[in-house]
């Protein structure tokens, strides 16, 4: 009886855990199963869209999921969109874009549509056209050497996304022009001063140099003579004056105000009380100072240099 009941027990155990073992069996395979699906659908997703996995990789996050990335090829608002340069200067178009990637930056002349450039290869038998890249790699600056009346116009930079974006820059080219003011004919009293304004427009940039002339011949800067002065009175105005103190015959004449980047102009300044005429009669004692005015005005010359370039760098 007892031993019947042990063995029933037994075998009740037995059956019991082999249920249990069965069930777990049945269990860790469906397990094992959907493990496995699940790993092939990914396997089969990564071959089939590489490229999506290396755009999450990196983090245009936005294009993967359909949204306006940010970091697409972008012009800088900031450059300047009317260039003017003087005639014969070379001319800078800048055109500054931010995230280029593998996209490539073109430059075209609007006017006939000609393709200048592409990257930094020039596509125009004229050599005056050149784009070249600033140190930090996103300017790309169409050169023009030797600016010409008819290169003014508009020059289109374009970059080759899909669709093509564009910046436009509206270049003109200055004819520098030069006056003095109250000419041509200048009437002054003996022992009076006066002071000549030389005003040369359309010049956004300074002249290099302003050579003043008395009858032909250079001015040196000495106190006698007065001082010269070059200053930017307005955007492309630049003022050049002279001042000459305690006039005598000797300072009558013809004054000459010569740019570098303009043609020369002239006024005849006249003594109001003198009966003979003056223009003429200083000429022969100054001829034999020449050599020596010609070298303090070349050390005058180079200290008016210094002080434009501090002028310009200012
Ligand atoms: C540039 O200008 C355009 C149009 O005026 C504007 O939509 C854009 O936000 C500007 N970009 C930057 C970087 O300022
Ligand atoms: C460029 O010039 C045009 C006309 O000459 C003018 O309308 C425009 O405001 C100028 N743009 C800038 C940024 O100075
Ligand atoms: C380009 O600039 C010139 C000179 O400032 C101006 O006369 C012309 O209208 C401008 N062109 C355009 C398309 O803005
Ligand atoms: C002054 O001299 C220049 C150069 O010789 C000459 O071209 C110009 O006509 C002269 N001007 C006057 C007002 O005498």
């Amino acid at each position: 009886m007892l031993e019947a009941r042990e063995c029933s027990l037994s075998s009740l155990g037995a059956r019991r855990f082999l249920r249990i073992v069965l069930r777990v069996i049945i269990l860790s395979s469906l397990l094992f199963l959907r493990a496995t699906r699940a790993q092939d659908d990914t396997t089969s997703t990564d071959t089939a869209m590489p490229d999506k996995r290396s755009l999450t990789e990196e983090d245009s996050v936005g294009e993967y999921w359909g949204v306006e990335p940010y970091n697409l090829p972008a012009f800088d608002n900031s450059t300047a969109k009317n260039v003017s340069t003087q005639l014969g200067q070379t001319a800078f178009l800048h055109c500054i874009v931010d995230n280029l990637g593998d996209k490539t930056v073109s430059w075209i002349r609007r006017k006939d549509f000609h393709v200048l450039t592409v990257g930094t290869d020039t596509y125009i038998s004229d050599d005056r056209f050149q784009t070249v890249r600033t140190s930090n790699g996103n300017d790309w600056v169409l050169q023009i050497k030797f600016t010409q009346l008819k290169d003014q116009g508009i020059y289109e930079c374009q970059v080759s996304t899909d669709p093509k974006i564009s910046f436009f820059v509206n270049l003109s080219v200055l004819v520098a022009e030069a006056s003095i003011k109250g000419g041509p004919k200048i009437i002054v009293e003996r022992g009076s001063s006066i002071e000549l304004t030389c005003v040369i427009s359309n010049s956004p940039e300074p002249p290099i140099f302003v050579f003043w002339y008395h009858d032909n011949r250079m001015i040196n800067y000495d106190s006698k003579r007065g001082d010269i002065s070059v200053q930017k009175a307005a955007a492309k105005t630049i003022i050049s004056k002279l001042y000459i103190k305690d006039i005598g015959e000797a300072e009558s004449g013809n004054y000459t105000c010569g740019p570098s980047n303009a043609g020369p102009t002239s006024v005849s300044v006249v003594i109001s009380n003198g009966e003979k005429p003056a223009a003429m009669q200083h000429d022969g004692n100054s001829s034999p100072l020449n050599g020596v005015q010609t070298r303090t005005s070349l050390l005058w010359h180079f200290l008016l240099f210094l002080s434009l370039i501090n002028y310009v760098t200012r």
